[in-house]
């Protein structure tokens, strides 16, 4: 019988992930449908229960119900624990099983399609909202030596730190390089104290919507090895573009980490693990021929 996925969220209609797990299944041969869920704003949970009690094996969750799913769920993951919210939910015999792949998926985008190994690397995270704290526990398992959060608002970056300097590492990844203790990894800093230095900038601020410029300075880019932008545009997103013209060497937007965030769900799902690289390009070219 064919087991049914979908993404649930609010508005849902845009969302590529329906392309990418059908991509991934006929790749790996699983049996495996995968629709869109629109819930209503205040229906999220019937929504949910109604999918999984019609015998539905699983939902990615979207904007805006990632930490209401958090709530909802009662078993979650260390790394769903991180981020405090869920973007993937498993149902089976054992009940239901809240996940997080948004972290991982940057991570694996850096380190393999980038190849750029994050082990010992100092970080800059820009933002400290839902997206930035869904990253920062894969970073730091990852073994990055230093991790700064800048934001606006100074103190949800400090209230980051603080949040993470206690956390107990990923025992999947303890075992690697030893790395100092936490509290001496994670620093928060204003935007106009930032210095060059960095080898990869992150940015996980929701500035890409209205296309604002961040207070990064140019020296800040030209030094980094890397600029990541976690959100993703058919073209240039204002940061990839401000990135690029300060010099920076490197520069990509978010779209490989959607594929690898989906890679992962469909690997807590499936137990198999799709590659990526054909359906990046794939989907990069979808992209590109949709602004055509
Ligand atoms: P998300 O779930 O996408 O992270 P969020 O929780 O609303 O959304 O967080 C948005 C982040 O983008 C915040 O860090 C926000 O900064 P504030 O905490 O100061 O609000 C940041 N952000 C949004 N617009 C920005 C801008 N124009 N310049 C700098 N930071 C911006």
């Amino acid at each position: 019988m064919t087991d049914r996925y979908a993404v649930v969220g609010n508005p849902v209609a845009h969302s590529r992930s329906p392309s990418i797990h059908s991509r991934f299944a006929r790749q790996t041969g699983q049996d495996i449908e995968y629709g869109r869920l629109l819930a209503p704003l205040d229906g999220f949970v019937a929504t949910v229960e109604r999918f999984r009690d019609e015998g539905g094996r699983g939902l990615n969750v979207t904007v805006p119900f990632k930490l209401e799913a958090f709530a909802w769920v009662r078993r979650r993951s260390p790394r769903a624990q991180g981020a405090g919210a869920v973007n993937t939910l498993r149902f089976d015999r054992d009940g239901t099983f809240g996940d997080n792949t948004d972290g991982a998926g940057l991570v694996r985008d850096i380190e393999s399609r980038l190849g750029l190994a994050l082990s010992g690397r100092s970080v800059l995270v820009l933002g400290a909202g839902g997206a930035a704290r869904g990253v920062l526990g894969p970073l730091l398992d990852a073994g990055v030596a230093r991790l700064t959060i800048t934001n606006r608002t100074p103190a949800k970056a400090a209230g980051l730190v603080d949040a993470f300097a206690g956390r107990a590492p990923d025992e999947a990844r303890s075992g690697e390089a030893p790395t100092a203790p936490l509290r001496a990894r994670l620093r928060a800093c204003e935007f106009a104290l930032l210095e060059a230095g960095f080898d990869v900038v992150v940015n996980a601020t929701s500035s890409g919507i209205s296309g604002a410029r961040l207070p990064v300075a140019d020296a800040v880019f030209a030094a980094a090895a890397l600029a990541y932008d976690m959100f993703y545009a058919p073209r240039d997103t204002a940061f990839v573009a401000q990135a690029r013209a300060a010099g920076c060497a490197r520069v990509s937007d978010g779209l490989g980490m959607l594929v690898e965030q989906a890679a992962e769900s469909f690997l807590v799902w499936r137990g198999v693990r799709p590659l990526t690289a054909p359906v990046y390009e794939a989907l990069r070219a979808e992209l590109a021929a949709e602004t055509a």
